[in-house]
């Protein structure tokens, strides 16, 4: 028997090829980008403890990396510096040096692979004695000193071949200041994505694990944002577009889908998201119990910010998931 139900949404899902020709969303390997952590010294690989899978490279490894994932068809990387604790200084200026570990770690990967994107974090803190992102002062996080800072790392990444500038640090005015120096340095084609909506979250525990780089006195609250507000994020995309960001980025993703959502409905730059450690540690660790099938849920995951309207997706799942669609 059947009642009188003409309009049934269950046709469109009938069969896999009507659920293929239906679906509104696709993660395309194109969009996203893996995130590095590289460290000093020769043949090393270290998985980070708190993220099963994820490793520190030093420079002969990660040229490894590069080819690997060129090979898969990821074209962009975003590199991360574990700097050795005797570097770090209250002025960051390690991250000066045109033979440090950054610096060399992004001619490592353009003499590797020429055209992997190189997306390169702006922010004192692998560098700083203090582990905050901007230079502190009794206790104070100093916003315009810090600013002439970023400055400067910006153009000496830029001049190890960065293609585009990452500032991760929220500081009032970075964007513009960034843009200014790498203009006058010669710099006009290298790109800024910004850490628009950067939020003071606890979900980035394994990665300053994997850095070393956790704040030594107090938090980053009087910078990042705070998770309660979404009309603040909205004043910061609007003031980063002004200043000159090529791309904005939300920043953690899955607990922040609808800043994603905000951003795409309102910027006409691209919008990037960041899947940050901790997100990719809950999955891992959840199947390492059993409790989760980790493939599904990674897919589901990258799925969910696309179709939050995410353009680029960063993501420690880059790398399997460009080797599951190849096998697939
Ligand atoms: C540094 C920076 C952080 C992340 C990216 N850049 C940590 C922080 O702000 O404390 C976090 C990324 C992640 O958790 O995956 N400014």
């Amino acid at each position: 028997m059947s009642y009188n139900i003409p309009i049934r949404p269950r046709r469109n899902r009938v069969n896999s090829s009507m659920r293929k020709l239906v679906q509104e969303n696709h993660v395309c390997v194109d969009d996203l980008i893996m995130p590095l952590f590289v460290i000093e010294g020769q043949k090393h690989k270290i998985e980070v403890a708190s993220m099963p899978g994820v490793y520190r490279f030093s420079l002969d490894k990660l040229a490894d990396e590069i080819s690997e994932l060129w090979d898969l068809g990821i074209k962009a990387v975003a590199l991360f510096p574990a700097i050795d604790e005797s570097l770090k200084d209250s002025l960051a200026r390690e991250s000066l040096n045109p033979e440090g570990l950054f610096q060399m770690a992004i001619k490592t990967v353009k003499n590797t692979c020429p055209d992997m994107l190189t997306i390169c974090d702006v922010a004192m803190d692998p560098y700083s004695s203090d582990g905050h992102d901007g230079f502190v002062e009794e206790g104070q996080i100093i916003n315009d000193k810090t600013l002439a800072i970023l400055g400067d790392m910006a153009v000496a990444q830029a001049q190890a071949g960065a293609d585009i500038i990452a500032p991760s640090d929220m500081m009032d005015g970075r964007v513009a200041v960034i843009r200014q120096a790498l203009d006058q340095a010669g710099f006009t084609n290298v790109g800024i994505l910004a850490y628009t909506a950067k939020y003071a979250s606890a979900f980035y525990g394994p990665f300053r694990d994997a850095l070393d780089s956790a704040p030594k006195d107090g938090d980053k609250k009087t910078y990042q944002m705070n998770p309660a507000n979404s009309r603040e994020a909205m004043r910061e995309a609007q003031l980063d577009t002004e200043e000159g960001a090529d791309m904005i980025m939300v920043k953690p993703g899955l607990a922040y889908l609808d800043i994603v959502r905000s951003f795409a409905e309102t910027s006409d730059l691209p919008v990037a998201v960041y899947n940050v450690s901790g997100e990719y540690a809950m999955l891992r660790a959840a199947a390492e119990k059993g409790w989760l099938d980790y493939r599904s849920t990674v897919c589901e995951t990258l799925m969910a910010f696309k179709r939050a309207g995410a353009d680029i997706i960063l993501s420690y799942h880059a790398k399997e998931f460009a080797l599951w669609q190849k096998k697939a």
